[in-house]
């Protein structure tokens, strides 16, 4: 039996909104929505580089709201034009950091470089949310080879003991909604045997006790509709949200069901 953890819900924001104006909004509609106790988990934010001061501030001492870099450079400093450091993100109060994300990995992230940034982000206990998934499913299940593969050249040189700091999202490609126009979500059946999975190549490579650590969240079109059906019959330890999170109503709502349980 998988030990239960405290929900973790990721607002990736990508590159949205334009203004930083926007950005503190959108956190004002969220602050009043999980009101002063916060919630019972992690509510994650991950807004675009330049907004991360601003939002910091505007989150403020909300309880367990926690400000996320949607990427880190591999490298801890030096030559590197147009990359942000894991210590600047630091400095900003970023607590949390993607990688690995499709998107990066779509413009010529590499396995090596992934490996590389969680090497270096859990080695600093910055919790680090791996992305992984396929672009495609095949009638053969090799998807789930990918997914493996993914998981285990990202963790390459990882100790056990570093893994309370990392969540893997599970995130298929194809089920993106930013990314594929017409997409549509994984079903919650789907996403539950591939978190299952995940939770098995870890144990494989860790042991149970270790894998059990990691929070494996799902992601790809969760929105204000289908999110019960996730909470239901996922087995989910959260979800990574992008175009829902820009619409605060919607995000209010999907707060509202992932902590109501
Ligand atoms: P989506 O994006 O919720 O818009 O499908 C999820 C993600 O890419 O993290």
């Amino acid at each position: 039996m998988d030990v239960l953890k405290p929900q973790m819900l990721v607002a990736n924001w990508k590159m949205n909104p334009q203004t930083v104006a926007a950005g503190k909004e959108l956190v004002a509609a969220l602050k009043k929505s999980v009101g002063k106790k916060g919630v019972v988990g992690e509510l994650v934010i991950a807004p675009p580089f330049p907004f991360l001061g601003e939002i910091h501030k505007a989150i403020g001492k909300t309880a367990r709201m926690y400000l996320c870099a949607q990427d880190v450079s591999a490298e801890k400093m030096g030559a590197r034009t147009g990359e942000v450091s894991l210590s600047m993100l630091q400095d900003m109060g970023v607590s949390h950091v993607i990688v690995g994300h499709s998107e990066r990995r779509a413009h010529g992230e590499t396995d090596s470089d992934i490996e590389k940034k969680v090497a270096l982000t859990l080695k600093a206990q910055v919790t680090t949310i791996l992305c992984v998934g396929e672009r495609e499913r095949d009638s053969h299940g090799k998807y789930f080879g990918v997914v493996e593969t993914q998981v285990r050249m990202a963790l390459r040189g990882v100790q056990g003991s570093r893994l309370a700091s990392l969540a893997i999202a599970y995130e298929p490609v194809w089920a993106i909604s930013t990314a594929v126009p017409g997409a549509h979500a994984a079903r919650p059946e789907d996403a539950h045997e591939m978190i299952l999975f995940i939770r098995k190549v870890l144990t494989d490579l860790f042991g149970r006790a270790n894998a059990n650590k990691v929070r494996i969240l799902y992601g790809g079109s969760v929105d204000q509709k289908n999110i019960e059906s996730f909470v239901k019959r996922s087995s989910a330890d959260g979800y990574l949200v992008g175009g829902a999170s820009l619409r605060a109503q919607d995000f209010a709502s999907i707060i509202k069901t992932v902590y109501a349980g």
